[in-house]
């Protein structure tokens, strides 16, 4: 098991330059990395290695220091190096490591299911815990087929998500993925799914009514047939696309909408729980109630994969008695070792008021991305929490966007590399339009605010001469 590193003063040191490049060769012949383009590295183009994390704060094998301002992938939200999740993996491990959720319960999957309900919505107090985000969206996808299944609504199966959204990438989670490029090569993909506008609205014409994309979801069910729709998946700020934040009314419009055609609302917040928007979950920012919540990344800090479906008291209901059963599972999934770091990650999020933290710098945060954007490439700032987009722009006036090869250009060819050599961690995207995203561990502050506008202001100036050279 892996314990974080002590919290220490010391520098990494560099490692032995022959020790880096034998990682770098073993790297090359065996590993096998997720939305890589394996054949880019070579001799001359290294991959990261990423030896040390502490604080807002990890260190490569060089000894460089870089601000990790994505959590790693929005999950280390407490933070890198917490002696404490380690210290509660450990004694979990010494008192009993392992007990499968199939058919047995142990003491910390029943605390922190008890926990997780205290912190949820309404009547969301029922927790299936899962191994990652997309088993979180598979479970709730099978939970509403066989929730209408069992409640006599048996046609009810298809799901509506939305345009660019990420969901995952396990075959139902990637029918919800609305980003061609990851589902093409996959095809055919779980049938019943289709997609809707998201609520990117930075070049809707000005005249649009604010709920015109929560309107086009009652429109898709009354063409699909509400008697044949179970679900609408969303997330409640859309991460791919750029940090797409709601209208105001959006998702209670959309709540109205599903309790009129007897459709249930899943919130996806595998990014947006877990402090990411400044509660727990990203639903308690915008005020709405859902019937499922997915979530997976920051809910053990992610010292420790863990995920969890989490369903209200009436979609538990005709699992809840008799013989009737969920036909769903996996070996691993409540881990008592995850289950302990979770617990030792809510005690963290509860002592520091992680949250609070979130909601009183959130606006500091904004403002210091918004000195950027006298910038000639700076065409939209927005998000919520500490998770913010810059949109990119080739003209400010027009809003025109990087075509296919200049967005290529500028996000692989210059910016992410970039970024990175001075010391930055952020995502560079373009599955939407050409976005860089901010999501840092919910401990950052004025400080790695103003070391990310200070990375970000020369390069973001070199990325539109280059641009428009
Ligand atoms: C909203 C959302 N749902 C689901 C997933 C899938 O989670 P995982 O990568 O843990 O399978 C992600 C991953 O980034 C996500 O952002």
């Amino acid at each position: 098991m892996a314990v974080p590193p002590q919290v220490s003063e010391d520098p990494v040191a560099p490692a032995d330059l022959a020790e880096s490049t034998d990682l770098q060769e073993r790297a090359r012949r065996n590993l096998w990395m997720h939305f890589s383009r394996m054949g880019s590295y070579d001799h001359e183009h290294e991959m990261p290695i990423i030896v040390k994390g502490e604080g807002c704060y990890v260190w490569d094998d060089q000894g460089n220091r870089y601000l990790d301002g994505l959590s790693a992938l929005f999950s280390v939200n407490a933070g890198h190096g917490r002696e404490e999740i380690g210290d509660a993996m450990a004694a979990q491990v010494r008192e009993l490591d392992f007990v499968t959720l199939w058919s047995y319960a142990h003491p910390r999957a029943i605390e922190l299911a008890e926990r997780i309900a205290g912190l949820t919505p309404g009547d969301l107090n029922r927790i299936f815990f899962t191994n990652s985000g997309s088993e979180a969206v598979e479970s709730a996808f099978k939970l509403v087929r066989s929730y209408f299944k069992a409640t006599g609504k048996a046609q009810k199966t298809k799901v509506i998500a939305r345009e660019i959204a990420y969901h995952g990438t396990t075959m139902g989670a990637l029918a919800a993925t609305g980003i061609p490029v990851l589902r093409t090569a996959f095809e055919p993909l779980m049938p019943g799914v289709s997609h809707v506008p998201n609520t990117g609205s930075y070049r809707w014409p000005e005249d649009r009514d604010p709920l015109w994309a929560a309107d086009k979801i009652e429109e898709r069910i009354l063409w699909e047939g509400p008697e044949t729709v179970a679900a609408v998946i969303l997330e409640p700020l859309q991460n791919a696309g750029g940090c797409l934040p709601p209208q105001e009314g959006y998702f209670q419009r959309v709540r109205e909408i599903c309790d009129r055609h007897d459709v249930l609302l899943i919130s996806d917040e595998v990014i947006c729980s877990w402090g990411r928007l400044g509660e727990y979950f990203g639903c308690q920012h915008y005020g709405y109630q859902p019937d499922i919540i997915t979530t997976a990344k920051a809910i053990a800090g992610s010292y420790i994969p863990m995920g969890a479906m989490i369903a209200s008291d009436r979609v538990f209901e005709p699992f809840s008695k008799g013989t009737a059963m969920f036909a769903h599972g996996s070996t691993f999934a409540g881990h008592p070792v995850a289950a302990a770091a979770a617990l030792a990650n809510i005690d963290i999020f509860e002592r520091e008021d992680l949250c609070g933290h979130v909601r009183q710098k959130s606006p500091e945060f904004r403002a210091a991305l918004e000195s950027l954007s006298d910038l000639p490439i700076v065409g939209d700032i927005r998000g919520d929490g500490f998770f913010f987009a810059i949109e990119l722009v080739k003209d400010k006036e027009t809003k025109e966007s990087p075509d296919g090869e200049e967005s290529e250009d500028l996000l692989r060819g210059f910016l992410s590399g970039e970024l990175y050599r001075n010391g930055l961690i952020c995502r560079a995207d373009d599955r939407g339009d050409p976005v860089i995203q901010f999501a840092p561990p919910l401990i950052a502050d004025t400080e790695q605010f103003e070391e990310i506008v200070g990375i970000v202001r020369p390069i973001l100036d070199e990325a539109h001469k280059r641009l428009t050279a």
